[in-house]
């Protein structure tokens, strides 16, 4: 199992940047509350083993939401069962009655499908079961990941759940009594196996005074890249139903990559952000990702916005969270470069935690790109296809022993390249490659397992040039410190 001391969060593929559990398994981010100073992270654990089994809610706390520090597991089995997904908020005037000075309440989905609460009035540091759970009875079929919020113009607790292929809004003046109010979603969207983790909350148009509401979901199989892919509605809610802007057959997708599941928004944000994280994994392949003692980990912390793009219209578009700069340790830059078939950048130098940012101005290239070397044959492709105006990410050439078929793919993503420009914003992180393209418009999030680190990375074009304005590189260093090393 995972040691202490100078290997600490040292193992092949253990990201350095990305927050990832101790040990053992991690699906779906839970609980994501802002209280007192502390972002907090709940997650789908299974600390026992490293695939899927009797889940708990393991915790972690940030300042920054890169730096984490972990936390005894929060949640624990009992007689009703393993606690599945859920949500956190701050009860602050006791609605509930289980928190008397206002603390956190957390609502969960039992495995049985049935919804519990939990309560902590030691700012999340331990958590009691509410002794009259469940709190909603299982109605014997898919039912859950309750993600609750507070809703102001009714002052009810609203509380969204997935329910088989829709989801269903609910209201609570206490937490722990709910009405049904309505269902949302049969006729919308992509469908695939059930609807999970939905998640609802309102958000400013960039630029204007316009707020909107965001409601987004989760699907296990026929996502955009194959298998688990998250989707998302804009609409309006006045407490009651959600009225989507969109008609039936529109599908808009959060993340065009293959590993953005169960991506949900943390509650009580003071500065109006609304900041994102999401499991980096697929069920189609997750339980057999080639990590050792631990197995899952998150995507990168982003800001949510919601802007008017450019030929496509209003879309939830993602940025990482500033914080990630502070991890920055040195710098390259190349500038006003004409590129022509292939121009070596890097050669021969490990990639392992990396940003990289590029501005490349479309020419006569039908196609150009970023490559990520392994060696001579084994590279990671980053780009664009200008004849089609999208974006795309290539991760085929890159292992020689695949551990699931359905891991090789190219995955692509509409883009138009703003007054002729690309700009593209690349998180690497060993096991894993983040794109945030056009300032956030389109994102793609996937995982990577190369045997060889990447050590080599060049600007290419197919039939024609492009110039390449600005590329920098930055080595990013890591949040992991061993906790009981006196360095
Ligand atoms: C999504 C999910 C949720 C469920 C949890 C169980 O990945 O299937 O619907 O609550 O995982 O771990």
């Amino acid at each position: 199992m995972t040691s202490s001391g100078k290997h600490y969060y040292q193992e092949q593929f253990r990201p350095q940047l990305h927050f990832s559990p101790p040990s053992g398994w991690m699906n779906d981010p839970n609980g994501l509350v802002y209280y007192r100073g502390q972002y907090h992270l709940f997650y789908q654990h299974h600390p026992f083993g490293t695939r899927v089994s009797t889940m708990h809610w393991g915790h972690a706390v940030s300042s920054d939401l890169i730096q984490w520090t972990h936390l005894p597991i929060a949640l624990y089995p009992d007689q009703i069962g393993a606690i599945w997904s859920g949500s956190v908020v701050v009860d602050a005037d006791n609605s509930s009655g289980l928190v008397p000075n206002g603390g956190l309440v957390a609502m969960f989905s039992y495995d049985n499908q049935s919804q519990g609460i939990a309560y902590s009035r030691d700012e999340g540091q331990t958590w009691t079961m509410y002794a009259g759970n469940p709190v909603i009875p299982s109605p014997g079929r898919d039912f859950r990941d309750p993600k609750v919020c507070w809703h102001a113009p009714t002052s009810c607790w609203i509380m969204i759940l997935a329910a088989q292929h829709e989801v269903h809004f609910y209201a609570s003046p206490n937490l722990l009594t709910w009405t049904f109010l309505s269902a949302f979603g049969r006729d919308y969207g992509a469908h695939g196996s059930v609807w999970e983790c939905p998640d609802l909350f309102p958000l400013k148009v960039e630029g204007s005074d316009v707020s909107k509401w965001v409601i987004t979901v989760s699907i296990i199989k026929n996502g955009v890249a194959g298998g688990s892919g998250t989707q998302y509605f804009i609409g309006e809610f006045d407490g009651e139903t959600f009225i989507p802007d969109s008609a039936p057959e529109t599908t808009l997708w959060l993340d065009y990559g293959p590993d953005n599941y169960a991506a949900v928004t943390w509650n009580n944000v003071p500065d109006g952000r609304r900041l994102l994280i999401g499991w980096m994994n697929n069920w189609d392949y997750g339980q057999e990702v080639p990590t050792s003692t631990w197995r899952g980990a998150m995507t990168l912390p982003r800001v949510l916005k919601l802007r008017n793009v450019e030929g496509m219209g209003l879309r939830l578009v993602q940025t990482p969270v500033k914080a990630l700069h502070n991890d920055r340790v040195n710098r390259q830059q190349w500038q006003d470069q004409v590129i022509s078939d292939t121009v070596k950048l890097i050669d021969g130098t490990p990639l392992k935690a990396v940003e990289i940012k590029a501005e490349l101005q479309l020419d006569s290239a039908r196609e150009f790109g970023i490559r990520l070397r392994l060696d001579e044959q084994q590279q990671i492709s980053i780009g664009y296809d200008a004849a089609n105006a999208r974006l795309f990410l290539d991760r085929r050439a890159a292992e020689h022993k695949s551990f699931h078929d359905t891991f090789p793919g190219i995955y692509y993503a509409p883009l138009h390249a703003k007054d002729g420009w690309l700009r593209l914003d690349i998180v690497i992180d060993w096991s894993s490659l983040e794109i945030f393209a056009g300032d956030g418009d389109v994102v793609m999030t996937a995982q990577i397992f190369p045997e060889k680190p990447i050590s080599g990375l060049e600007l290419y074009t197919v039939d024609g040039t492009v110039r390449a304005t600005n590329v920098e590189l930055y080595q990013l260093g890591s949040v992991w410190r061993d906790p009981l090393s006196t360095e």
